[in-house]
């Protein structure tokens, strides 16, 4: 079987460029640019890398980047303060504290202090609840990224067996309640998942959101199904530094019906999704 590879480059490009449209007619017609705030606390060199890549995607599409980078040793009380700053500028419509915090940083109660409204991640436990009721909310990038290449892919995904391999509270838990909300019975698979391959086997939809290189090989892989890798995994082979998925993708592609590369497939439609996140936090909170 030849696996269609879903090419998350050409998408993201999509919804980028529908993105930047909406955001010059909002310009052209009521003078409003919408403006996403970025902060950073810290020295992380991945987390450095993305919050680049951000901050020239928004200024790609047209909207207002608001970068915030602060040193490690900022204390929770100066990170709160900037928070609730930019909760009140009504000039930010849209605000993601880059994760993960340095140890001393209680993330839950920094994520927790953003507006719910202006939360871009959908990690505020308001949207958290919104979600996982079904209501409108502010839906997490990453799996809100996944579900629009499986909605192309497939049309209708009402009654698939989906695997979410991963129960994390940023792809995991959202991505499956993204996925129950189409209608797919849905399992949650991890770490201590009793004969992991058998379950994997079962599923026309599988998302491997472990975080382990190369894990899921295609033995674990049913004939015919998609898969969505959402890892990102630096190693080194042949003395050479490689980005990896948590999908074996050689053997995988042998067995599945259409597969995300790593790089270019969840990816670039996270940050695609999160300048369409700034956008309707910003529709939104104009009316
Ligand atoms: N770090 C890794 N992924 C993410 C994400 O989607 N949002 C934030 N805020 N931090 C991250």
């Amino acid at each position: 079987m030849t696996a269609k590879v879903i090419d998350g480059k050409v998408f993201a490009a999509t919804v980028r460029a529908q993105v930047q449209a909406h955001v010059a007619k909002l310009k052209a017609d009521h003078g409003i640019q919408p403006g996403l705030a970025v902060v950073l606390v810290g020295e992380d060199p991945a987390s450095q890398v993305y919050v680049r890549n951000k901050h020239a995607s928004t200024i790609e599409v047209g909207m207002a980047s608001f970068e915030h980078r602060l040193p490690e040793d900022t204390s929770e009380a100066d990170l709160l303060a900037l928070v609730n700053s930019l909760n009140g500028d009504p000039k930010v419509h849209a605000i993601l504290v880059q994760l993960p915090l340095p140890a001393h940083l209680n993330s839950e109660l920094i994520i927790n202090t953003i507006d719910p409204a202006k939360d871009v991640d959908g990690f505020h436990i308001s949207n958290v609840g919104l979600l996982g009721t079904g209501q409108k909310s502010m839906v997490p990038c990453t799996p809100l990224g996944c579900l629009m290449m499986l909605r192309d892919h497939h049309g209708s995904l009402a009654g698939l067996n989906a695997v979410v391999v991963g129960r994390s509270n940023i792809v995991g838990k959202p991505m499956a309640q993204l996925l129950l909300g189409d209608s797919c019975t849905v399992t949650i698979a991890h770490s201590r998942t009793k004969d992991l391959a058998a379950v994997c086997r079962g599923a026309d939809i599988l998302v491997a959101a472990v975080g382990r290189p190369e894990m899921i090989t295609g033995d674990y892989v049913k004939p015919g199904a998609t898969v969505i890798d959402v890892g990102i995994n630096r190693i080194e082979r042949d003395g050479k530094n490689k980005l990896v998925g948590d999908v074996h993708y050689e053997s995988a592609a042998k067995v599945v019906g259409a597969i995300t590369p790593v790089p270019g497939g969840v990816g670039p439609m996270t940050i695609a999704c999160l300048l369409a996140n700034a956008l309707t936090a910003c529709c939104r909170a104009n009316g």
